[in-house]
């Protein structure tokens, strides 16, 4: 029913994605957003908002912590309290606030490597130190190497910032891990930050578990971060939020994203509303052509240089490009780039010699990046 086949130019939008390559035959496939249109009812909110004409200082609706409730007890059968949410302007500003909120400067946050390049940057800006615990790769199936992650722990720790669904890998983390990983941070009375952006972009059936759903005590020492915007593809309307069920951690937040960042923006609420209530029926059939175009990718680069691994979530391909024979100066980014594929470079997640592929776009685009990366 929704035509995710169709080429959108982007150009002379203002896109991140896309002009970093304006005017050069290059393909960009890095930055994590979709070149597909969002629901039509999420086009329709924001056009009968902007229609309204009146554009001051805005807070989130009742409703929309409604339906962010009916949401989370339908997907996962977790039951929100409207009073746990609180809305931010986006994610990586949700984080910061975390940081300022949580942590005194000095405080150690801890980050499982290769990671969203974000998560190795926050720390330092709000005066914390960055502890990178590598994650275990098994012929790039990657695990939380859990005997590292507690032994790094001390006094001075402050947080774990947690990705699940793992950006870059995608991986879902199972409820094993999630109960190993929640009892540790519990008995050394670490906070964790579990961002779960990607989480409503799962594939072959994999099943989200907000891990602050796994029990009281985790309930209450988690914040689970979500947004609509990698799902819907809305990330530049800025709109995410937190659910903390802890009233003091709550508190604390709360009082840091009122000093320190923006309100989300007017269309963010209503472009979030209109997906939360009316966007399954896209959801689902993006899901479909996500995990086609998955597919496609482990089937053209199966047997040759590059070893991709096949993401449980998310439309962003981890590959290792460690056996390409790059030249003198070269990265496995430039070499694609001259190539025609613009991706992003494993260096910036802590990996080089790896690059993420964002395959949410086209498929006959997809198939001509493949055929160009080949
Ligand atoms: C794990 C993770 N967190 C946060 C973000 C960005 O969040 P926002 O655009 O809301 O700041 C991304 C975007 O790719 C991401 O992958």
């Amino acid at each position: 029913m929704y035509n995710f086949d169709q080429i959108i130019d982007r150009s002379n939008t203002g896109s991140l994605k896309h002009d970093l390559y304006a005017g050069r035959d290059v393909l960009p496939m890095w930055v994590a957003d979709m070149d597909f249109t969002s629901p039509p009812e999420v086009i329709e909110a924001l056009e009968s908002r902007a229609r309204h004409g009146v554009f001051g200082y805005t807070i989130a609706r009742e409703q929309l912590k409604a339906v962010i409730v009916e949401r989370m007890a339908m997907l996962y059968n977790w039951q929100v309290e409207p009073d746990w949410i609180v809305f931010t302007a986006g994610l990586v500003s949700a984080i910061n606030c975390i940081c300022r909120a949580l942590c005194r400067p000095g405080k150690e946050v801890i980050v499982f490597t290769p990671i969203y390049p974000p998560f190795l940057q926050i720390p330092s800006v709000n005066y914390l130190e960055l502890v990178k615990i590598p994650m275990l790769n098994d012929n790039e199936y990657y695990t939380i190497d859990f005997d590292s992650f507690e032994k790094s722990l001390n006094p001075d720790s402050g947080l774990l910032m947690l990705s699940n669904p793992h950006n870059p890998s995608g991986r879902v983390h199972t409820r094993a891990e999630l109960e190993k990983l929640a009892e540790i941070c519990n008995r050394h009375n670490l906070p964790l930050i579990s961002d779960e952006i990607h989480c409503e972009l799962l594939l072959d059936g994999h099943k989200h578990i907000p891990v602050a759903m796994l029990d009281k005590e985790t309930l209450n020492n988690t914040i689970t971060l979500m947004a609509p915007s990698k799902t819907f593809n809305i990330a530049g309307l800025g709109c995410g939020f937190a659910i903390i069920a802890n009233p003091k951690m709550r508190a604390k937040v709360t009082d840091i994203v009122h000093k320190l960042s923006s309100h989300p923006n007017i269309f963010g609420y209503e472009g979030a509303y209109a997906a939360f209530k009316y966007g399954e029926p896209w959801r689902k059939e993006l899901l479909s052509y996500l995990t086609a175009n998955r597919d496609l990718v482990n089937k053209e680069l199966a047997g040759t240089k590059l070893k991709a691994n096949s993401p449980e979530a998310t439309y962003l391909h981890w590959i290792d490009c460690k056996g390409l024979k790059t030249g003198p100066g070269e990265t496995p980014t430039t070499y694609f780039e001259k190539r025609g594929v613009g991706v992003s470079t494993g260096a910036a997640f802590d990996a080089p010699g790896y690059i993420r592929l964002n395959f949410g776009c086209p498929r006959a685009v997809l198939a001509e990046a493949l055929k160009r990366m080949k």
